[in-house]
């Protein structure tokens, strides 16, 4: 094997699409210059990313534990990654891969730090983990990419029909408060709404804040004086039969999700359900290559079905990506030197 190019890490890599990103990394040899940082909530159990290491013993990799939902948790597997970059025992890190995701489908579950699981799991901890591993990006080159959700867009047409957006629900965020409800889980309650709907929206928020990151970081990395070529994207997967639906009740977890999705994936491959090798290339290509039909994937960037897709009108919404930043700073507790970013109040 030639010497090793870069490093690329991906979160939830023991998930559905987490496992399927994980597979191509291991399989394909257009992936066998690169080391492998691979975070699962727990490194000693992680039975299909184990699996997958096993098909390819001259993998180069990492398994590193990394719960989001807790934020000593990050700084600690930031410190453990970092450490190895800077001690050059793995190389810069390349690709960096958004992926973990949770949904409690109008079950909520809270997080040691006090926050509502979906808000940590989703978008805090991986803003955390995002602006601490700056330090270990290459500068010339280094990709972030976010895995983004249909959910972030009360207004995109594939959320039509779940009436999850009906009423009051058309926005997410107003000001400090309103930021505060949505970390806290106290909007769109399960008191307030006791079906699954609840649970979406909390997703759809916490989607929201990290497509926000995505033109917030990005504008903010173009000012850097040392971050200034890194570049941060974002890719909808679309609908895939995951571990994602295992808080739902079965009509959603096994006739639609197990059942009905499945078939149609198979009868309509290139649909609005598919399955996670699909998406997992589309993450992949967004994050090493260019686009065969479109060219480069420019910085600042959000793809569906590898074309270009606008990201909502709130997420380009300057002073509320402003705010979602700052109340970020707040939350997460960033201190001064933590991040290498310049402009990171
Ligand atoms: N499935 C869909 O239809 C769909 C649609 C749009 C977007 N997405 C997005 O696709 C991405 C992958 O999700 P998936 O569908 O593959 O779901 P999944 O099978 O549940 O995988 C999600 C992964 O995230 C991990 N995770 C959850 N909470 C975590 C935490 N607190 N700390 C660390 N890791 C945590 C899970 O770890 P454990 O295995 O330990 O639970 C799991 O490995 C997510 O960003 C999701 O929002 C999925």
């Amino acid at each position: 094997m030639s010497a090793v190019k870069g490093t690329v890490l991906v979160t939830g890599a023991n998930g559905g699409l987490g496992s399927a990103i994980s597979d191509q990394l291991v399989s394909q040899p257009k992936f066998a210059n690169y080391h492998g940082l691979y975070t699962v909530r727990d490194a000693k159990s992680a039975p299909s990313l184990m699996s997958i290491l096993s098909k390819n013993p001259s993998h180069s990799h990492n398994v590193i534990s990394l719960d989001l939902a807790n934020l000593d948790s990050v700084r600690k597997a930031v410190d453990d990654i970092n450490a190895r970059v800077e001690a050059k025992a793995i190389p810069p890190i390349q690709t960096l891969i958004l992926n973990a995701g949770f949904q409690d489908f109008g079950k909520p579950m809270w997080t040691d730090d006090g926050f509502d699981m979906t808000f940590s799991a989703n978008y805090l901890g991986h803003w955390l983990l995002t602006l601490l591993l700056l330090k270990s990006m290459n500068k010339d080159t280094g990709r972030i990419v976010v895995v983004g959700s249909q959910s972030h867009d009360p207004y995109d047409k594939r959320n039509e029909g779940t009436q999850a957006f009906d009423g009051d629900y058309k926005t997410f965020v107003h000001d400090e408060a309103s930021f505060e409800a949505i970390a806290k889980g106290t909007w769109s309650s399960a008191q307030e709404d006791p079906s699954w709907r609840s649970g979406y929206r909390r997703y759809g928020a916490a989607k929201l804040f990290s497509i926000m990151m995505i033109h917030e970081l990005q504008r903010r990395m173009d000012r850097d004086p040392v971050l200034n070529k890194v570049s941060i994207l974002g890719v909808d997967p679309g609908t895939m039969t995951t571990g994602l639906q295992r808080h739902a009740n079965w009509i959603i977890r096994v006739l639609m999700f197990k059942i009905i999705y499945p078939i149609i994936a198979i009868f309509m491959p290139n649909g609005l359900v598919r399955s996670t090798a699909k998406s997992a290339s589309q993450v992949l290509e967004a994050a090493f290559e260019s686009n065969p039909t479109y060219g480069e994937f420019p910085k600042d960037s959000y793809y569906f079905d590898t074309k270009p897709f606008e990201t909502s009108t709130e997420s380009k919404d300057l002073r509320k990506r402003d705010l979602v930043w700052k109340e970020s700073v707040k939350y997460a507790h960033l201190e001064p030197g933590e991040t290498i970013l310049a402009d990171w109040q």
